[in-house]
């Protein structure tokens, strides 16, 4: 494979509104995240992505664009966002932002020309219906809107705030290309491009036998024939002749069909999330707990496919998952052991690995009871829809206990002080109240806190370039709740193995061989103790 920057890298994804409040009004800003670069470049990390920091209503917290050339007010101002990136690049790190094209805010300028009036110019710009489909939208709720003034209704797949851009008209298109252009021409370095895999749809109505008064229409609108020929066009007007990384959010390509995708000679973006290993902490899914070898066969799926002919990222956590040590470990009795056997599980796979802010301390779900405490948008629908449908409330509440989005989006827990240094005024959204003995500064200095052991599977993966480059395949340890893989190339040999369950694993481990890397003190042969997790070098010449 061709070798390239990215393929290096190490990504870390910063939500801003939760990273760092600079002037301590509650809300964390661009200074902030400027304040710790420092800290990013000590733990290793070479580029971050940006949650949206564009001008926004915050209805879906900075996905409902209303200005994708200015900054939002809380986020500091354009001159921030300029020293931040010069500010990277003067270390060596390179800066990925989100780019939101599937939908603008419904405050967004073209918006309120789009619906002023049935003959306006930019009325095509979005999608106006006499007639609405019986879509239900991803948030919950009907998909569609009716607009009094104009008796027509508008499209929009998540809340009715997101409204959906018509990708088939072609100036609004091009006013797109236009603006992504300028960012490139700014000097950022890549793209997340959210929800892409929705911009073409398929304008029918779904089958609907129960009669219901909206129904989930996913392959509507995900996916539909067509989709491809705008993503070429997108790629070939404004990616592909810059040195830039494009990663798509994609959560519906499957290994069989990602070649049209990531491929290096046909593929539209560099990588893509596609979220498949994430089912088992799905919305509609709570109560499934961890199946290991239902995550090996996706993973390793993923790696065989991938292997010689495309890229992909690598990655447990985002801003839309509950935290992995609560959800596939266990946050409590092996809190360290089972952050770091999930860390080490994903990160030495062939692939460029992303790290979610807070995961490298072993941020954990909050506690919250009350949905008061909650702020997220999806999370209160599906209160108000669950609650509307009968449900009962601890029930509701069990579930938004497990999987609502913001768990990861709590204030970031940089030390022991009020409100966990993120800021001196009360943040938008509450504290964990674990910060006390789970945070930053706890955890420095410690050479076997969660945080070293990420600092030194980076610079593991930093030194040695069989874990980027090298094959990848899975072996058998005999449990089947341990994963095992080898990355192999013409000088080294590695072997990663995780214990991601509480038993313990009798294998006839390489217990004679060089370990470099392991979450166990106290380690005994031939077994893999609840949550153990090493990295051995079974071949190793100089080169
Ligand atoms: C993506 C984002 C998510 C957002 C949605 C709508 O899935 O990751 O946070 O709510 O798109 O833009
Ligand atoms: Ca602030």
């Amino acid at each position: 494979m061709k070798e390239t920057w990215w393929k290096e890298a190490v990504v870390y994804q910063i939500y801003p509104r939760s990273f760092n409040d600079s002037n301590d009004d509650g809300i964390g800003d661009l200074n902030g995240i400027t304040e710790k670069l420092d800290y990013l470049d000590e733990l290793g990390v070479t580029i971050i992505w940006v949650c949206p920091m564009y001008k926004s209503p915050n209805i879906d917290n900075g996905y409902d664009v209303s200005d994708y050339q200015e900054i939002m007010e809380e986020m500091g101002t354009m001159a921030d966002f300029d020293r931040l990136l010069e500010e990277l690049h003067k270390r060596g790190m390179r800066l990925i932002i989100d780019l939101v094209l599937n939908h603008t805010s419904d405050q967004h300028p073209w918006f309120l020309e789009s619906k002023s009036s049935k003959d306006n110019p930019k009325r095509d710009w979005y999608v106006w219906r006499d007639h609405q489909t019986n879509w239900e939208s991803i948030f919950g709720g009907p998909a569609w809107t009716f607009d009094p003034k104009t008796q027509q209704y508008y499209l929009h797949i998540y809340t009715k705030n997101q409204v959906d851009l018509n990708w088939e008209n072609k100036e609004m298109r091009e006013s797109i290309y236009e603006m992504i252009r300028w960012w490139i021409a700014k000097g950022v370095d890549g793209f997340r491009v959210d929800a892409i895999n929705h911009l073409k749809k398929d304008y029918s109505d779904m089958p609907n036998p129960q009669n219901l008064p909206y129904v989930p229409a996913w392959e509507k609108f995900t996916e539909v024939e067509g989709l491809q020929d705008m993503l070429t066009e997108l790629r070939d007007q404004v990616f592909k002749d810059s040195d830039i990384v494009t990663i798509g959010e994609a959560n519906s390509v499957k290994s069989h069909n990602m070649e049209k995708w990531i491929s290096e000679h046909d593929g539209k973006f560099n990588m893509i999330f596609h979220l498949e290993a994430h089912k088992p902490v799905d919305t509609n899914n709570v109560e499934n707990d961890l199946d290991v070898e239902d995550l090996k066969e996706v993973l390793n799926r993923w790696q065989q496919a991938t292997h010689g002919i495309a890229w992909n990222s690598l990655y447990i956590e985002n801003h839309d998952r509950p935290r992995t040590v609560s959800i596939w470990g266990n946050d409590q009795k092996y809190w360290y052991e089972s952050a770091t056997a999930l860390g080490c599980m994903y990160f030495f796979m062939q692939g460029t690995p992303f790290i979610y802010q807070g995961q490298e301390i072993g941020m954990t779900n909050a506690p919250f009871d009350d949905i008061d405490m909650y702020h997220d948008i999806e999370t209160k629908n599906i209160y108000r829809y669950k609650c509307k449908q009968g449900v009962p409330h601890d029930e509701v509440m069990h579930v938004i206990k497990k999987i609502s989005r913001d768990h990861a989006r709590t204030p970031m827990q940089w030390n022991n002080q009020d409100f966990a240094g993120f800021s001196k005024a009360t943040p938008w959204l509450g504290v964990n109240p674990n910060y006390q003995w789970l945070n930053v500064e706890a955890q420095k200095n410690d050479p076997n806190s969660i945080w070293s052991f990420y600092k030194k599977m980076i610079h593991l993966r930093h030194n040695w370039k069989v874990l980027v480059y090298g094959t990848t395949e899975l072996t058998d340890s005999g449990c089947p709740y341990v994963y095992a893989y080898i990355r192999e190339d013409q000088y080294t040999k590695m072997l990663i193995a995780s214990n991601l369950s509480e038993k313990t694993c009798e294998w006839n481990s390489p217990y004679d061989a060089e370990l470099f890397l392991s979450n166990y003190e106290k380690r005994a042969k031939g077994i893999l103790q609840p949550y153990e997790t090493c990295v051995y070098f079974l071949k190793k010449e100089i080169y």
